[in-house]
């Protein structure tokens, strides 16, 4: 097909026949294909509020949320807020290979845009919901490094905080840890408004279903040969599936995971092992979900030993705004992380690792193509995100 394409521009060349934009082309996609890029999407997905979370959807809530999420009184000696580390500006990540707190963090910052469709929260997935992961950079010695006293501290003595407290969940009583988990339900309330705005891929899409070629041709035409690889040969839609482009589970894919000389990144494992010994998780009395249907997959939980080295298979969406990439920041930029899927060092992966990655073996249009395609997720910046 795209030797086709190419030579028609050819013989438009040499006829003089006019080409230009009437000319855009568009990319035959088999029956098949179609049923894979349809499952990216809808995008938007519908609404849907979170069960564990009791203030989730109330605006009371995501408004004082928000509030708290700029407020650096949040960090012991107040000079991080969460948007420190998750800027607006760079579509909620922060630009640094591994973010710095009070001290250099062994990971990368990802965005926070589109978290209220994950399952798992952290690289290694150490949360099992969105107000419980909100606990650990306010409790983390390298981050905020707060304690429940020293929050419900903050909380009482700033009269705008008390009010906005108030407001929101009733007068504070003695119970510093609770008060510090209002706090997670009402940052992960407003969390779950930051959703990625509709990109050419959706209308790409959305036309591709409707059979409307005339809209289907404003999608560039390398992005559409990259869709083809992505949903085909290149195998990328079995991790990067569905809607969010996350099956939302972990995986290996060859990126080397020492931190510094003899200190490793164990990831899943360790995130397995803090979601089952955290006080805050789905199974335990802050969940508002009194069915605990909620909490199926953490009573599911199964320590392995392949889960050493795994990370979350992220998102997409916005994936154009969001450098450096991968868990600690080492890939740059699209390409690099296109040419990592080409050439693939198999040995890196463990021995029980991903057999459904291989050395791709890309030339360098197939490897632009794909790249052309991952910008193609990206949306205009999301307007109103500032408080
Ligand atoms: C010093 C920098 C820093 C600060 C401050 C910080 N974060 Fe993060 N954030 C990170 C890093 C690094 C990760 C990845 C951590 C990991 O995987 O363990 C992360 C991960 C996350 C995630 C997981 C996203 C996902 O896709 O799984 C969410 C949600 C989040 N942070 C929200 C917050 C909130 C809310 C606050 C404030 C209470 C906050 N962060 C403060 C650096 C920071
Ligand atoms: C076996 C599952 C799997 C497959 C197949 C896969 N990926 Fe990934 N992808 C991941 C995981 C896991 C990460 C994160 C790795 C890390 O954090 O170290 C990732 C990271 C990425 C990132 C960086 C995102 C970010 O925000 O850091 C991009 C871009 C990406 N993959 C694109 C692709 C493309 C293109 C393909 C197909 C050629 C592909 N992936 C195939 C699992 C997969």
């Amino acid at each position: 097909m795209r030797r086709a394409v190419a030579l028609a521009g050819l013989v438009a060349a040499l006829t003089g026949a006019p080409s230009g934009p009437a000319a855009a082309a568009v990319v035959a996609f088999s029956a098949e294909e179609k049923h894979a890029i349809a499952r990216h999407g809808p995008w938007p997905p519908p609404w849907k509020r979170d069960a564990g979370n009791r203030h989730s959807g109330r605006a009371a809530a995501i408004a004082f949320g928000r509030t708290l999420f700029f407020d650096a009184r949040l960090s012991r000696d107040g000079t991080h807020a969460c948007a420190s580390c998750h800027r607006p500006e760079l579509a909620w990540a922060d630009g640094q290979a591994r973010s710095t707190g009070r001290a250099l963090l062994d990971r990368n910052a990802p965005s926070i845009a589109n978290s209220r469709f994950e399952r798992w929260f952290g690289r290694d997935g150490g949360a099992d919901s969105l107000w419980s992961h909100a606990l650990r950079p306010l409790t983390d010695a390298r981050e905020m490094a707060m304690t429940p006293a020293l929050l419900a501290g903050r909380v009482r003595e700033h009269a705008d905080l008390l009010r906005a407290y108030r407001r929101v969940f009733g007068a504070p009583g003695d119970d510093d840890e609770a008060l510090m988990v209002n706090l997670g339900k009402a940052i992960a309330a407003f969390q779950e408004t930051i959703v990625t705005a509709r990109t050419p891929f959706d209308a790409f899409r959305d036309a591709l279903l409707r059979g409307d070629r005339a809209a289907m041709a404003r999608y560039p035409e390398a992005a559409q040969r990259g869709l083809k690889l992505f949903v085909g040969r290149g195998n990328c839609s079995v991790c990067h599936f569905g809607p969010t482009f996350s099956n939302g589970e972990f995986a290996d894919v060859g990126i080397p995971y020492f931190v510094a000389p003899g200190r490793v990144d164990p990831g899943r494992h360790a995130g397995i092992r803090h979601v089952v010994d955290s006080p805050f998780n789905l199974l335990g009395k802050y969940n508002d979900d009194r069915t605990r249907a909620n909490a199926t997959p953490t009573r599911h939980l199964l320590l392995e030993h392949r889960h050493w080295g795994e990370f979350k298979v992220p998102g997409l969406r916005n994936v154009g705004r969001t450098a450096p990439y991968m868990h600690a920041g080492s890939l740059t930029t699209l390409e690099q992380v296109v040419r990592h899927y080409s050439e693939l060092n198999e040995d890196r992966l463990h021995a029980d690792g991903e057999r459904i990655l291989r050395p791709l073996r890309l030339d360098t249009g197939e490897a632009a193509d794909l790249v052309a395609f991952l910008e193609s997720l990206s949306a205009p910046p999301a307007r109103g995100a500032r408080p």
